[in-house]
């Protein structure tokens, strides 16, 4: 069942395109380094290196009149940018402006008879390797929030699968509203990737966060972390994922559990179909919504969780293993609810299957990814797991005192036999992506290892 990914040639995350670049700090010094790159990034389907095509959004804040200058500095650097203008935005700064410097026509309306029938929203929003909305103004970051479809720019952005990166503008009491922050938060679940605001004078008078970010540090941010494009790096894969708590009953009405909410293996479910994988999610009890073309497969106990795991593993390419399974469970668990007749009482406890050891000792078995929950020594303890439990690879994660169970971000030290990665606090789904694609590269180093041992 091994294969080797679509994009075997890949030498890297699009964050290890350029080491250079990926190290440099955002700001000036860094921006000046960029005009000199080229946006010109792999596309990662097995295609040669293609221009990138950016579809620049702008939104009717006061930060428009930069837009023009953000389209010169992306065209310098090697993309093709088309831009499309909010009505609002045409009241700061006038369509003809944007031709002149992306040279390509513009469009504002989703009416437009004459465009639809060139190019409808429906090819622009293929077109697009990136979607880049600077300036975004609160109304537009609620519209994308609430899903809306209400113009032609939010309908481009529905019908899009690329990655979409907003720059916020706005007055910093907008900026700083419970809605706004809560739209962000949405925004951020779904991967959407903000670029600031910066902090400073507002164009209203008054001080504080919701200035848009200037078009040199957009540009240096979009070369110092490359936004993850469309890819297939797992297609054609199996992926098996474990994801949320283990319940393990004490009696019919009580049971062990812990603090994972799941969010995390819900995402690496979910980038893993967005790299063309086919995933099977075994989830533990969780609050989520399966992620689009994932299917789910739900148990409760660590017992049950082993199971289900094993009837898939036959197929599966690769496991990750980021359930927060129950170390131990009750022995015996009480047929009928226990009383509370005694002052006192104690559960004896045996140890529950390890799901993770059990599937790396398989004999040609997937490529197998632990998690390691750890409150000290994060490094040496995830070394030991690795090297115990021998695995392919091991995400360790700091937990407790708000982190890592039940947050909505997290950060990651990735281990494997011969080498390490930190991956920088970020969104759950953010993170995902990044370490889907640190287990796509392993694998296929693995899988070509494995292909040349039989072969041998
Ligand atoms: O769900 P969230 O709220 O998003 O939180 C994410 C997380 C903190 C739960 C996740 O990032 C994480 O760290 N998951 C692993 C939690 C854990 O149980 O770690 P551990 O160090 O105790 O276990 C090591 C590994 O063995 C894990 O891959 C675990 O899935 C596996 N294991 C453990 C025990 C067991 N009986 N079977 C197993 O498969």
């Amino acid at each position: 069942m091994r294969q080797r990914a679509a994009a075997a040639d890949l030498e890297g995350s699009l964050a290890q395109w350029n080491p250079t670049l990926a190290a440099m700090p955002v700001g000036r010094k860094a921006a000046g380094f960029a005009l000199r790159a080229r946006l010109e990034w792999p596309i990662m389907d097995g295609s040669n290196n293609a221009q990138l095509k950016i579809l620049l959004g702008v939104t009717g804040g006061v930060a428009a009149y930069k837009a023009p200058e953000l389209v010169r500095r992306l065209t310098e650097s090697g993309a093709a940018v088309r831009v499309v203008m909010t009505a609002a935005a045409q009241r700061f700064v006038g369509a003809t402006t944007f031709q002149a410097v992306s040279g390509e026509p513009v469009r504002s309306d989703l009416w437009d008879d004459q465009a639809e029938a060139a190019m409808g929203h429906i090819e622009l929003a293929r077109w697009a390797d990136v979607i880049l909305v600077a300036p975004a103004t609160a109304n537009f970051m609620a519209s994308l929030a609430a899903g809306l479809a209400n113009d032609l720019l939010t309908t481009v952005c529905l019908a899009s699968q690329a990655p979409v990166l907003v720059a916020p503008a706005m007055n910093q009491a907008m900026w700083s509203h419970p809605a706004t922050q809560a739209n962000r938060r949405v925004l951020e679940g779904r991967g959407v990737r903000l670029i600031g605001p910066a902090e400073g004078d507002q164009a209203c008078g008054e001080i504080g966060p919701g200035r848009m970010v200037e078009p040199d540090d957009i540009v240096a941010e979009l070369l110092r972390a490359p936004p993850r494009l469309v890819s297939q790096l797992l297609k054609g894969l199996t992926v098996t994922i474990t994801a949320g708590p283990t319940r393990e009953p004490i009696d019919p009405v009580r049971y062990i559990t812990n603090r994972s909410s799941g969010r995390m293996g819900y995402a690496l479910a979910n980038a893993a179909r967005e790299a063309g994988a086919k995933v099977i999610l075994v989830s533990g009890p969780t609050a989520l919504a399966t992620p689009a073309g994932v299917r789910r497969i739900d148990v409760e106990t660590a017992q049950e969780m082993f199971t289900a795991v094993h009837r898939h593993i036959g197929s599966t390419d690769i496991f990750i293993g980021c359930a927060a399974v129950a170390d131990y469970r009750p022995e015996a668990p009480a047929g009928e609810k226990l009383k509370r007749s005694e002052s006192s009482m104690s559960l004896s406890l045996v140890r529950s299957a390890d799901t993770l050891v059990s599937v790396a000792e398989l004999d040609d078995g997937p490529f197998t990814v632990g998690f390691a929950a750890e409150t000290e020594h994060l490094e040496r303890h995830a070394r030991q797991k690795l090297q115990a439990k021998k695995l392919d690879m091991i995400a360790a994660n700091e937990v407790g005192r708000g982190k890592g169970f039940d947050a909505q971000n997290n950060a990651l030290l990735v281990l494997w036999p011969e080498g390490r990665a930190e991956l920088a606090r970020a969104p759950k789904p953010l993170l995902a992506q990044r370490l889907i694609d640190l287990i796509a590269q392993r694998y296929d180093a693995w899988a070509t290892d494995d292909n040349a041992e039989h072969s041998a």
